[in-house]
């Protein structure tokens, strides 16, 4: 896909194919809903700040057990606003359409291969959301994935991921030096997830922030980040020139 430059703050931890992501989420399955004794704080804090409640085309990519999918439902999305969620773990489908089912007329769950692509034409939806998914991912896929989210969105739309991150406190950064560690060693241990720092991926493709945080939860830190589409500037399209400046 694209071919352009990624942050090398990911180091050189290798992940989960594609395959081996499927395999052991297929494995894992309703087991993921335990993680949220460190992912909710952090979850709260993105329905917080992403306004759901204007929104009218939600995305996700990753969509686990479909409990992210089902609070937004139940609790924040506008009564005729749809949901399309995405996952490459056939037995995460299969537990998100169970769990949505009462909202199957606005809901559409489907598997996907894994590949960073969003089956959507340009600026159909208004967010954008993807929980614990892009610290599974190659930095080549995370960049990707973001310039996907870039042309799916809205001029208005909304960005919100939530990841693991690095450590912030003594505590959490020995929480997330040591689960590096084991990521490095066997990632399937951790789910193929690793700490890693999402900023650095949004400066380089045309986003502003409007809203970033991290939240340490029984040692275990996540960044949060909501963001918004932002025009690049007439002068920068195509040529990566400045204006030539006019003479006094
Ligand atoms: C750690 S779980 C997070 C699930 C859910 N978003 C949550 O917050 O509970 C990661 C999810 O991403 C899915 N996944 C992993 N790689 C993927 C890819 N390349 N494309 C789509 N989904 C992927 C897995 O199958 C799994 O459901």
């Amino acid at each position: 896909m694209a071919d352009r430059p990624v942050p090398e703050h990911v180091g050189s931890s290798p992940c989960l194919t594609r395959a081996q992501a499927r395999a052991f989420y297929d494995r894992f399955g309703s087991k993921q809903d335990g993680q949220a004794f460190y992912e909710d704080a952090a979850v709260q804090d993105l329905l917080a700040h992403a306004e759901f409640e204007k929104a009218n085309a939600v995305f996700e990519f990753g969509c686990g057990t479909g409990r992210f999918a089902e609070t937004l439902l139940t609790h924040h999305l506008p009564a005729a606003a749809r949901y399309v969620g995405r996952d490459v773990s056939t037995t995460m489908v299969d537990l998100t359409r169970q769990r949505l089912a009462r909202f199957a007329d606005r809901a559409d769950v489907r598997l996907t291969d894994g590949a960073p692509r969003i089956e959507a034409p340009d600026a159909a939806l208004d967010r954008f959301v993807s929980n614990y998914v892009l610290d599974l991912l190659t930095a080549g896929d995370i960049a990707d994935v973001l310039s996907e989210a870039r042309r799916v969105l809205t001029a208005e739309g909304r960005l919100c991921v939530v990841s693991l991150t690095h450590g912030s406190t003594p505590a959490s950064r020995l929480v997330s030096w040591l689960w590096a560690r084991v990521h490095r060693l066997r990632p399937q241990l951790v789910g193929g997830c690793r700490p890693l720092a999402l900023l650095p991926f949004l400066s380089q493709d045309g986003w502003r922030t409007i809203h970033h945080n991290v939240i340490v939860a029984y040692g275990i830190p996540s960044e949060i980040v909501v963001a918004e589409t932002r025009a690049m500037p007439r002068w920068n399209s195509g040529t990566g020139c400045a204006p030539a400046q006019s003479a006094a």
